[in-house]
């Protein structure tokens, strides 16, 4: 691989989590267990000072993916790394969804854009590779999904034949995904804990071997690349300044993942803590861990003090990739860097959830599966919550296929079909199309009957000073309806707007310069034509009992930016306008 030296220099050492004994890492075939208390953690701990020191010379001229950092990942020799082209994801800013949370620093790290389309193809890149060192022709995994659709990519690229134990709760899209890549299936009736064991019981008999998910290595240091790059990232998107330099790696506030099994926010919470052991990163970052409701052993015991979870033996989510009940010892490492560092455990229902993953694809034109959108639904919880403060810088791990999941989401009529007729000689496409849209809509021009596909198409009118204001408001209500909608910058030209043809509605801003949202109330009041036109008030400003009194009788309902989200603002429209 370019740029990678063949042999590594810098030493490193497996150190046991429970009772710290040391022993020599990078050997032709990594111990899975302590020699001294027989834990089954184990961690890697590099030469930090000397890393500290080299790091941002060997970064410079490598390409940007996972193996940049090779130095720091447990693999002896580069020959042996099984890549098709993971890590490296975009860092991309929210502007819209930050503007309706009124959060200006919220960052997705599009994991999406990952080989198979999940940030487990990071894990599967060093798992496999780690596999290749060590002569590993035969593996086995239980997974909730995306981590088999991953190892099987891999495996199959590294010529390892692969068993996946998958619990049947799996949407049998991913399962023939996984069938697809020549991994050999088992589809196990039963919770994804159960799916482990059978999984484990079946690699003891046949002597093969067992991914240790969260206990593996390879797994939980793959992870780690996702903090180096998001804090280079970070450092570039103009937040990375110390004293007038720029500097090289900048972490974020906050760190938002929905989590199974936990191995995601464990791994990169090493990986902040290395930054900071080599002198790049200052502070680590608060760390939020969300869960589905149905299956939510995390928060309920960290919100109950417990330090060992309680397991949940039936999980009750449709969100098949985040099941895992019995979260083990992960809880605990999780639970102890969130009381020292700060950060949280959350649940979110799954409709939440849904109604996330809508808002994140019309806001942004993101779709995410939902175990993803579970993470999008923790973001408006904590920002709800006031725990995340408006100029902290976020990062949300963005992963997951989309999915077909829009019947399910959508209803039945996110469409509308049209039937095209068969041209004949006689009467060829250019006529038979208008004929034919004529006889479905009888009786109407295109143009007018097309608009009439909706009920009544109401009139809004949007005043806002703030350009930005005005265009996330535009995004919310054609997302959501068929509406037209007419803009103003300021009072005067919304009276010129509104008196030239009056709107159904008004939405206004208070705070503008020379005539205030008051002022443009008190002109409406007066004028005979439009003193009846519905306004929402839409304002940054915490209001005044005396400007709440002004208010009243005068506008609908007020709407506070920055807190609302799009459903919020489409409920008030429905009952302003019928
Ligand atoms: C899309 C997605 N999000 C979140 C998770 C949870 O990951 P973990 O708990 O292993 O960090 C997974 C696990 O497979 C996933 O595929
Ligand atoms: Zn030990």
């Amino acid at each position: 691989m370019l740029g990678l030296q063949r042999r590594l220099e810098f030493d490193s050492v497996l150190e046991c989590a429970r009772c710290g004994t040391r022993m020599p890492a990078l050997r032709s075939r990594m111990p899975s267990r302590c020699p001294s208390c027989h834990h089954d953690m184990l961690n890697v701990r590099y030469d930090y000072a000397a890393l500290g020191r080299r790091l941002p010379a060997l970064l410079r001229d490598r390409r940007f993916d996972m193996w940049r950092y090779l130095e720091l990942l447990p693999l002896r020799d580069p020959a042996n790394i099984v890549s098709l082209g993971e890590g490296g994801t975009p860092l991309i800013q929210v502007n819209n969804l930050g503007l309706m949370l009124g959060r200006s620093r919220i960052f997705i790290k599009d994991e999406r854009q990952g080989p198979t389309g999940s940030f487990k193809d990071r894990q599967a890149s060093l798992a496999v590779s780690a596999m290749k060192e060590s002569g590993i022709t035969e593996c086995v995994v239980a997974s909730t999904g995306n981590v088999a659709i991953s190892y099987s990519a891999y495996c199959a690229r590294a010529g390892i034949k692969l068993w996946a134990f998958l619990t049947s709760m799996v949407p049998a899209d991913k399962m023939r995904e996984v069938a697809l890549y020549g991994t050999e299936v088992v589809k196990v009736t039963s919770t994804y804990d159960q799916a482990k064991q059978v999984a484990a019981t079946f690699a003891e008999h046949r002597h093969l071997f067992l991914d240790r998910g969260i206990r593996s290595v390879a797994a939980r240091e793959s992870m780690k690349t996702l903090a180096f790059e998001m804090c280079e990232q970070l450092a570039q998107a103009d937040v990375g300044e110390n004293n007038g330099s720029r500097l090289m790696f900048h972490a974020p506030d906050w760190y938002i993942q929905s989590v199974s099994g936990g191995l995601g926010p464990i791994g990169v919470w090493k990986g902040f803590y290395e930054l900071k052991q080599m002198g790049f990163i200052d502070r680590m970052p608060k760390i939020a861990v969300l869960q589905p409701e149905g299956c939510a052993p995390m928060p309920r015991s960290f919100k109950a003090g417990k330090e060992v979870a309680d397991v949940v033996s039936d999980p009750q989510t449709n969100i098949a990739t985040l099941s895992t009940g019995d979260p083990g010892a992960a809880y605990g490492l999780l639970r102890s860097i969130i009381l020292e560092h700060g950060g949280t455990m959350e649940m979110v229902s799954d409709q939440e959830a849904f109604r996330a993953m809508h808002v994140l694809a019309k806001m942004e034109g993101i779709s995410v599966e939902p175990a993803a959108a579970v993470a999008f639904a923790g973001l408006f919880k904590l920002i709800g919550l006031g725990l995340i403060g408006p100029d902290e810088n976020v990062v949300v791990n963005c992963s997951g296929h989309t999915l077909p999941v829009s019947q399910e989401l959508l209803g039945d009529e996110w469409a509308r079909s049209f039937d095209v007729p068969q041209p004949t000689a006689a009467v060829p496409l250019v006529a038979a199309v208008p004929a034919a849209v004529a006889a479905q809509l009888p009786q109407e021009g295109l143009l007018s009957a097309l608009e009439r596909l909706d009920e009544r198409v109401h009139r809004i009118l949007i005043v806002d000073d703030s350009s930005d204001a005005r265009r996330l408001l535009r995004r919310i209500l054609q997302a959501r309806g068929n509406y037209t909608l007419v803009e103003a910058a300021n009072g005067r030209e919304a009276l010129h707007l509104a008196t030239a043809e009056p709107p159904d509605l008004i939405l206004l801003d208070l705070m503008m310069p020379a005539m205030d949202g008051f002022a443009v109330l008190d002109a409406l009041k007066r004028s005979e034509t439009l003193r009846e036109i519905p306004v929402i008030v839409v304002t940054a400003k915490e209001l005044t009992a005396q400007e709440r009194q002004r208010l009243a009788g005068q506008a609908q309902s007020l709407l506070q930016k920055g807190s609302f989200t799009d459903l919020d603002m489409l409920d008030e429209l429905v009952d302003v306008l019928t």
